[in-house]
């Protein structure tokens, strides 16, 4: 019988943080899930990321033991989520010993934390060493197996030692009897940033490792991985943490040498601790995760074991968009931000499977937020300002994703298998294995899916996929090609022109300007909040105005957009101008595409009576006239003189004030 212990995950953490700090660590902050100064990567994703310059030499403000809880960010794992055990975001439970401690410290510790505070059962875990590398003159790790057999010889367990080899020699040879330790080579049992010993990037520190892994039983193994083994991804053993004995670093000519101190960083995931806590091989059915598919169960009037994968891979992105946005990301087609944009509109895509076809942010986002409150004292005092932004995004892709599946269903409806001559040549929306399709998709469908309907190129690829629509090369490739001709209309546009497409800087312009403004909200007033701005040129004479939209605005819109705009300038609202950075400008709600650069301040316009909700909130640089009534000066009114299409998804309007 294993001992269950009814620690939440919340107090497996503050346990973990007191047993270190008793043992003289300090407990350090955080990093940011962005790093603040590292352009060679967009998230966070160990714990060590931000001790880099300590392993190799610097020395730290805080001493030679270091301890914390890290958020991680692991985009790259996004296909693995669905599994029970493998999400994107993750909180890290790390120790560290700068050049103190090393490898029978380490093991003994992990190891009376797991049994003694967590009260995992000894019998229930495994454990991995190095196998070494007699090219580059690296050993193998002895030492660690040898201290491993002990700790577990004190508790009566007997521990054999097994070369094991790779994952796939493990795959056929399975463990028998009384085996525990276990060889494996440098895909299992090396520790870089980059992964296996020959992906060590040059300069970085990097060691063998031990990995702790705890064991489900035999009927938790899936079958198609073949026999079980710890380093095996069967679902039998599953990970929980990793000590890497960080003593070498790589050098210009690709070898090895040693560290001037050897050092400890122990990375272990606190959802999976949590989860072998309770011997849970679901890691969703723990408490930092039940309460968010708890509400997805009530919001789809779904029951989660038939929706496991669905609720999971929701309850994982959301999670990560989360704290995304607690660390100043906001959505976007940039960097951070697009992955930001591409988790969360695969959630509500995911969720619109589920049935979930009414905003829901508003109701999971603060189930996530509340979970972390108490411990994280940022996510408390954003949690509003979150919640508004997430919303936000939601509300702009809602509007287009039921247009935008009915691409996918017209192009599965055509009668004709279009173009597929040679499908022996097509691979699924990985490159992973070759896959027969009915249909293929055109480059356009699929620039409009991107630019007019929202949907990020992968989850494109992944829709596509799942129905049997081939993205083949020639779709791609014309898909670049209209990506490179919209660039080139942004670049023409842009040029010669002031901010925000004027032409100058006189009266009229800063009059139509102001009216382009009043018309951008009176059209998302109108056609709904999918309308984004493209662009726009503005002259003395008239305003253009570029915006995405997948049909003509009849004559009673267009009707009504002038009757709004008037009726703006008739109030004579004040505009003024505030500076915010930009992530606060999304979570107030201000519109535009424009200056987004994370972390850049940006002005944002307010056209409104003072203490009302304003009418327009947008990024923009100016300028505007001071008030909405002077485009109304000499008794003038505005008025749409033509309405086009600009290219595909986009429409064109023109306007003047006459
Ligand atoms: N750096 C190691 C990992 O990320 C241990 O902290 O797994």
């Amino acid at each position: 019988m294993v001992k269950l212990t009814d620690m939440k995950p919340q107090q497996i953490r503050s346990e973990y943080l007191k047993f270190f700090e008793q043992r003289n660590h300090a407990i350090i902050n955080p990093a940011k899930l962005v790093p603040d100064n590292d352009p060679t990567t967009l998230f966070t994703g160990s714990g060590m990321q931000s001790l880099l310059p300590y392993l190799l030499g610097e020395k730290h403000p805080e001493g030679v033991r270091l301890a914390d809880s890290q958020p991680c960010f692991r985009a790259q794992d996004i296909d693995a989520v669905g599994d029970n055990r493998h999400t994107t975001f993750f909180e890290m439970l790390g120790n560290w010993s700068l050049g103190d401690y090393f490898k029978e410290q380490q093991i003994h510790w992990f190891f009376e934390f797991l049994t003694e505070v967590i009260g995992l059962d000894a019998n229930r875990l495994y454990v991995s060493a190095f196998i070494g590398d007699e090219k580059n003159g690296i050993p193998r790790d002895d030492e660690v197996a040898d201290i491993w057999k002990k700790v577990f010889e004190e508790k009566g367990i007997k521990a054999e030692i097994v070369e094991i080899g790779t994952q796939e020699d493990g795959n056929k040879r399975g463990i028998h009897d009384d085996e525990r330790i276990f060889f494996y080579d440098d895909k299992e049992n090396w520790w870089s940033r980059g992964g296996s010993l020959g992906k060590t990037p040059i300069g970085d520190p990097c060691g063998p490792d031990s990995e702790v892994f705890y064991d489900y039983g035999p009927q938790n193994h899936n079958e198609g991985y073949g026999l079980a083994h710890p380093a095996s991804d069967s679902g039998r053993f599953v990970e929980i943490g990793n000590q890497v004995f960080m003593q070498y670093r790589r050098l210009e000519d690709g070898s090895f040498e040693p560290l001037a101190s050897k050092n400890v960083d122990f990375g272990g995931g606190l959802e999976r601790i949590s989860a072998a806590s309770i011997d849970s091989p679901d890691m969703f059915k723990t408490a930092l995760f039940w309460p968010i598919i708890e509400k997805l169960q009530k919001l789809s009037k779904k029951g989660y074991e038939n929706h496991r994968e669905s609720m999971q891979i929701i309850a994982d992105h959301l999670r990560g968009a989360t704290f995304l946005a607690v660390d100043g990301v906001a959505p976007s087609n940039k960097e951070q931000g697009y992955v930001m944009r591409r988790f969360l509109r695969r959630a509500i895509r995911f969720a619109f499977e589920l049935g979930i076809e009414q905003n829901f942010l508003s109701e999971v986002v603060p189930v996530i937020a509340d979970l972390y409150a108490d411990d994280y004292p940022e996510v408390k005092a954003k949690r509003e300002e979150v919640i508004t932004l997430l919303v936000r995004e939601e509300k702009v892709f809602r509007h287009t994703l039921r247009k935008g599946l009915q691409v996918f269903e017209k192009i599965m409806m055509s009668p004709i298998s279009s173009g597929i001559v040679d499908n022996s040549e097509l691979y699924d929306h990985k490159d992973r294995f070759k896959v027969e399709y009915k249909k293929t998709m055109d480059a356009e469908d699929m620039f409009r899916l991107y630019d007019t309907f929202g949907f990020p190129v992968e989850l494109i690829k992944e829709e596509a996929f799942m129905k049997g629509i081939a993205i083949t090369d020639d779709t791609q490739r014309g898909f670049d090609d209209l990506m490179e001709e919209q660039r080139e209309r942004s670049r023409t546009a842009a040029k010669g022109t002031f901010k925000g497409g004027l032409s100058g800087d006189s009266l009229m312009h800063k009059k139509y300007h102001s009216a382009a403004h009043l018309m951008g909200q009176a059209l998302r007033d109108v056609l709904g909040e999918g309308v984004a701005q493209k662009g726009a040129n503005i002259t003395d004479e008239r305003l253009r105005f570029d915006f995405s939209w997948p049909e003509k605005v009849n004559p009673e819109q267009i009707k009504q957009v002038e009757d709004i705009v008037n009726e703006q300038i008739a109030k004579d609202l004040p505009v003024t101008f505030a500076e915010y950075p930009l992530a606060e400008a999304r979570a107030i709600g201000a519109f535009g595409e424009f200056g987004d650069k994370y972390g850049e301040k940006v002005k944002v316009y307010r056209m409104g009576a003072e203490n009302e909700k304003p009418y327009s909130l947008e990024i923009c640089g100016g300028p505007h006239v001071d008030h909405t009534g002077q485009l109304g000066e000499g008794g003038k009114k505005f008025k749409i003189t033509k309405e086009e299409s600009s290219s595909a998804g986009v429409r064109r309007i023109k306007a003047i004030l006459i």
